[in-house]
C-alpha cells in the first residue's frame, strides 16, 4: 500500500509557498512506496527564536544554549561545531576542514573555506604502485590526511562574527569529552567502523575500551580530546597550528610514516571566498563555490531543471526522475572535469552558472530516452566554440543564518588518532584524483585540474546552502553529507520545497535518486521507489540501481542518501526545522 501526501493539507506545519513562481497552482500527489523507512506526516520542530540542527542532539542543544545566551548563529554554529568534534567523532572533527556559509540578518552573505590542503611534501602519484595502481593510502592511515582546517575555520568565524567569548564557546564541547552517555547513534557507526577502529591502538583504546563496542547508557570519555579543546579555549587555533597539539599532530605523522609537518600546519589558513550564488525560480539561492563543487554543480543542475516546469510531473513520477537525473549527469560530468582548487586551475565558472549555457546543456535532454554517459562529455569546450561529513544549520533570533558542512570524509576519516591529541585525522586526500579517470571511494571520475599537488585543496561535494524567497528575506538553511550524493540531496530537498510545496519533514524524509554522470547508474534509496517507477525509468534507458540496505539495523551506512539539516522560515516570522531520520539528528529550537 502506498503512502499517499497531499500537499498543503497539513496543518501546523503548512508550506511557506503556496504558488512558487515558475509553477503551476494545482498541487500534485505525492506517492512513497510503503517499502520506504520514514514516515513524512511526523509535525516539524517549531521555533518562535532560534533553531540548531545537527546530526546529534547534544551537539544541537548545546548551540540552542548559546543562543539563549544571546549568542549569535555564528556563535551557535562555533560551539555546535566543537561539540560535534566530541559527540559525533565519525564525522565531526578538529581533524578535518569544511565549509560554512553566513547570511547575516542585513541580508550579507559570506562563504568560508576551511578545507584540508595537501601537505608540502605531497606528490602527485603519491597514491600509486609501481604498476600504476591507486593504493589504498589515500583511504587510511597517515598520507590520507590532508592539513586540518577546521579549527582554523572556526576560529576565524569568530574573530570575523563572534559576540560571546571565545571561552564560552568551547566550555560545552569540554564538558562533554570529559563524559557523555552513548546513545544508538553513536553507538551504531561505532558497531559500523569497529573493524577500522581496531587497526589504530590509539583509537581502539578510547573508542573501544577492554576491546569491545561499547553500550547505550555507557559513559565515554575522552581525556585527551578534553585537553586539546581546553589548550584551544585558551590560545585559540595558534595551539592547533603552532602549539602542543601542532606538536602531537606532527609526532603522530612522524610515529605513522605521514607527511603532514609544522611548516604545513602554520602555513595554514582559512579563506573567505565569493559565495556562488543563483536564482531557482524566483529564489536565491547562495552556495559554496570551488574548492566545493556543490554550488556551481548545483546552479547548473537548477539551470537546466528550469528548462522545465518541473512541477507539471508529479512528484518522484518516472518524467520527474528521468529530468533531475540528465540534469545531474550532465552537471557532473562537467563537475567532474572542471572544478578543483581556484588557487590552482583555471575554471569556466561564468559559463557553467549561466543560465544560457545550461539551456545548451538542456537542448541535448530528451523525455524519452536517456542519455548514455558515454555520450555525455563536459560541455564547456564545445560551447563556448559556439559562441566537479556532517552538517550543522542555525538562525538566530535576529535571523542571522549559519550553514556548514564538515567532514574527516570517510567515517572516522583515516582511522587515525593522534596519540596524545585524542582526534581522528582525515583521509580527505582521497577527494584528489589520485589517478585522473580511476574512481575514488565514491566512484567519482574526476580530472587532471583535480590531481594531487602540494598545498592545494581537494575537490569537495560539501554544499552548506542558504536560500532567500523572491522577496530577498530568509527563507532556507540547508545541507547534508553523502560524499557525492551531498549536492543531488541538497538540489531535491530544495526541489521538494520550491517545485512540490513540501514541509520540512516531507522534504527532508522523502526518499531521493541520485545520478553523477560515471558510473553510469540511477541510484534510489533502498526502498525508496515503487517497482512500477523502475520499470518505466528502465524502459527510458536508464539502468536503475537500488541502494545495498547493509546488514540489518545498518540504517546508518546503507541504503540512504544524506542526513539533511534543514531550517526553514516560515511567512509569520517562526521557524520549521528537521533533522534527517536517516543519522539520527535532531532539531531544537526555542
Ligand atoms: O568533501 C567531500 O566531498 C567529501 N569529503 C564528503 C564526504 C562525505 O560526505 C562522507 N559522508 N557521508
Amino acid at each position: 500500500m502506498g503512502l499517499t501526501l497531499v500537499l498543503f493539507a497539513l496543518t501546523g506545519c503548512g508550506v511557506a509557498v503556496e504558488d512558487p513562481p515558475g509553477t503551476t497552482a494545482a498541487a500534485p500527489e505525492l506517492s512513497i512506496p510503503s517499502t520506504w523507512a520514514f514516515s513524512t506526516d511526523t509535525l516539524p520542530v517549531v521555533a518562535d527564536q532560534g533553531m540548531v540542527v545537527s546530526t546529534d542532539e547534544y551537539a544541537s542543544e548545546v548551540g540552542v544554549a548559546v543562543l539563549r545566551d544571546g549568542g549569535n548563529a555564528v556563535d551557535a554554529a562555533i560551539a555546535t561545531g566543537f561539540a560535534l568534534a566530541v559527540v559525533n567523532p565519525e564525522a565531526g572533527n578538529l581533524g578535518g576542514g569544511g565549509f560554512m556559509i553566513v547570511r547575516n540578518a542585513e541580508g550579507g552573505v559570506f562563504a568560508l573555506d576551511h578545507r584540508e590542503k595537501a601537505p608540502l611534501a605531497a606528490t602527485r602519484d603519491m597514491f600509486l604502485d609501481e604498476e600504476g595502481n591507486v593504493t589504498d593510502a589515500a583511504t587510511v592511515g597517515h598520507l590520507a590526511a590532508g592539513v586540518p582546517g577546521t579549527v582554523a575555520g572556526l576560529w576565524e568565524a569568530y574573530r570575523r562574527f563572534g559576540s560571546l567569548t571565545w571561552n564560552r564557546l568551547l566550555q560545552p564541547a569540554i564538558d562533554l569529552a570529559a563524559g557523555f552517555e552513548l546513545r544508538e547513534r553513536q553507538i551504531a557507526t561505532l558497531v559500523a567502523s569497529q573493524n577500522g577502529i581496531r587497526q589504530n591502538e590509539e583509537a581502539a583504546r578510547i573508542f573501544l575500551p577492554q576491546g569491545r563496542v561499547p553500550q547505550v547508557g555507557d559513559t565515554l570519555r575522552q581525556f585527551e580530546l578534553a585537553g586539546t579543546l581546553t589548550r584551544i579555549q585558551a590560545l585559540g587555533a595558534a595551539d592547533f597550528y603552532e602549539g602542543e597539539t601542532a606538536d602531537l599532530l606532527v609526532a603522530e605523522m612522524e610515529r605513522g610514516g605521514g607527511i603532514i609537518t609544522g611548516e604545513d600546519l602554520a602555513g595554514y589558513s582559512a579563506v573567505w571566498r565569493d559565495p556562488t550564488e543563483f536564482d531557482y525560480r524566483g529564489y536565491t539561492v547562495y552556495s559554496m563555490p570551488p574548492p566545493s563543487s556543490g554550488g556551481v554543480t548545483m546552479a547548473e543542475i537548477t539551470n537546466i531543471v528550469e528548462e522545465w516546469t518541473l512541477r507539471e510531473y508529479p512528484w518522484h513520477s518516472p518524467e520527474a526522475i528521468h529530468l533531475m537525473t540528465e540534469a545531474f549527469r550532465r552537471a557532473y560530468a562537467d563537475r567532474n572535469e572542471y572544478l578543483a582548487d581556484p588557487d590552482f586551475v583555471e575554471m569556466p565558472l561564468t559559463d557553467l552558472v549561466s543560465q544560457e549555457y545550461a539551456a545548451h546543456r538542456a537542448a541535448t535532454i530528451t523525455m524519452d530516452q536517456a542519455t548514455p554517459s558515454e555520450e555525455v562529455r563536459p560541455g564547456v569546450e564545445s560551447y563556448t566554440d559556439e559562441t566537479n561529513t556532517t552538517h550543522y544549520s542555525v538562525v538566530d533570533s535576529d535571523g542571522n543564518a549559519v550553514s556548514v558542512t564538515t567532514s574527516i570524509n570517510s567515517w572516522y576519516g583515516g582511522k587515525v588518532v593522534v596519540e596524545g591529541a585524542g582526534f581522528f585525522l582525515n583521509n580527505t586526500m582521497d577527494d584528489f584524483a589520485a589517478k585522473p579517470g580511476t574512481p575514488n571511494q565514491f566512484g567519482l571520475v574526476q580530472g587532471e585540474n583535480n590531481a594531487v599537488s602540494p598545498e592545494k585543496r581537494m575537490l569537495s561535494a560539501m554544499t552548506p546552502t542558504v536560500v532567500t524567497d523572491p522577496t530577498g528575506d530568509l527563507f532556507l538553511v540547508a545541507g547534508t553529507p553523502g560524499g557525492s550524493t551531498i549536492i543531488t540531496t541538497v538540489f531535491q530537498t530544495i526541489s521538494n520545497i520550491i517545485d512540490y510545496g513540501m514541509n520540512v519533514v516531507e522534504a527532508v524524509n522523502a526518499p531521493r535518486v541520485h545520478h553523477q554522470h560515471l558510473p553510469d547508474q540511477l541510484y534510489y534509496e533502498h526502498g525508496g521507489l515503487p517497482g512500477e517507477t523502475v520499470m518505466a525509468l528502465e524502459a527510458l534507458g536508464h539502468t536503475v540501481v537500488e541502494r545495498d540496505p547493509g546488514p540489518p539495523g545498518s540504517y546508518f551506512t546503507g541504503g540512504m542518501s544524506g542526513d539533511v539539516q534543514l531550517i526553514m522560515r516560515m511567512p509569520d516570522g517562526r521557524l520549521e526545522g528537521w533533522s534527517d531520520p536517516r543519522r539520527g539528528g535532531r532539531a531544537v529550537g526555542y
